[in-house]
């Protein structure tokens, strides 16, 4: 940044960090903020090689600033990443939130269930975003057409409206990355399916300006409009998100691999024990590598 003060502000803005770390927590962004008489909504890289953002309303009369952290960090979690959407005292959150017990800084829940789970991370700021910092409210309407979930419609990253009427109040925010949009129980992407036209057998990160793989939920983008990140470790089903467990048996066999037998949308998943039979606790397998599951899925059969 080309500001005569931006060595004491980076110097500062370095203390804040360092104290940070020990408890206290350093000065969030604020958005939208003013730099140069242009409204900024996000992080920005204007006069800067690393994404900065203000934390006032007004940088041109506060020159205060930070660094934004492009991912999560702290927490209890040591920075797992946000897992969207998430439930917080009974309520659903499909973005950061400043709500109570975490300080000024946005934070998230790591897992699906915070009430249960109390796995925390404070947001990247790159995360954040928007001006207006209340929550997403579903549905909200846009152009004619009423979404339930963060939509990548007209926008380069995920956003939600934070009223139930865009055209009406034009306030807005950036939704989180992890699960945003799909539905509470984080619905497994759908391979292939279609986005502007084109068939797609894998993760892309086509049209997120920050390059984030994503996938469709259902066989058919252009008509439902239900999405979400790609995640690459398991996630959801009924062990807390474990890790798979190979090889694990399931009915008769050996599975070496993520598997979609006896799953009736034909989503990929795999034991969390060696034993599925016995325990029957399972995952979904991760997003990133469903194409490779789907081609190297030959159990081996029991003998028994
Ligand atoms: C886990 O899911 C399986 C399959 O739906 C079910 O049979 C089993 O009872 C579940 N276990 C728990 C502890 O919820």
């Amino acid at each position: 940044m080309a500001s005569p003060a931006a060595t004491c502000i980076l110097a500062w803005a370095l203390a804040l960090l360092c104290v940070g770390t020990q408890g206290a927590d350093p000065a969030a962004c604020v958005f939208p903020f003013t730099y140069k008489g242009k409204v900024y909504t996000d992080c920005t890289t204007e006069d800067s090689d690393r994404p900065w953002c203000a934390t006032t309303a007004n940088y041109d009369q506060d020159k205060a600033y930070r660094f934004c952290s492009e991912e999560a960090y702290g927490g209890n979690t040591d920075g797992e990443p946000c897992f969207f959407p998430f439930v917080y005292q009974g309520r659903t959150f499909h973005t950061c939130t400043t709500e109570q017990s975490h300080g000024a800084q946005s934070w998230c829940s790591t897992t699906a269930n915070y009430d249960t789970d109390s796995r925390w991370s404070y947001c990247p700021d790159t995360m954040l975003g928007g001006n207006s910092q209340e929550p997403c409210t579903f549905p909200f309407s846009y152009k004619g057409r009423k979404y339930t979930a963060c939509t990548m419609d007209n926008g380069q990253r995920p956003w939600c409206a934070t009223t139930s009427n865009y055209e009406a109040d034009h306030t807005w925010r950036y939704c989180g990355m992890a699960a945003a949009g799909g539905n509470l129980d984080s619905s497994p992407c759908v391979f292939p399916f279609i986005y502007k036209d084109k068939i797609y057998h894998s993760c892309v990160a086509v049209d997120d300006k920050m390059g984030r793989p994503w996938c469709a939920t259902t066989p058919n983008y252009d008509k439902d409009h239900l999405w979400r990140f790609c995640l690459s470790k398991a996630y959801g089903g009924n062990s807390s998100g474990k890790r798979c467990t190979f090889p694990f048996i399931y009915k008769t066999e050996l599975f070496h691999s993520c598997t979609n037998a006896g799953d009736k949308m034909g989503h990929f998943w795999c034991a969390t024990t060696q034993n599925y039979n016995q325990d029957k606790q399972w995952s979904y397998c991760p997003d990133i590598n469903a194409l490779a599951m789907m081609m190297s899925s030959n159990p081996d059969r029991m003998p028994f």
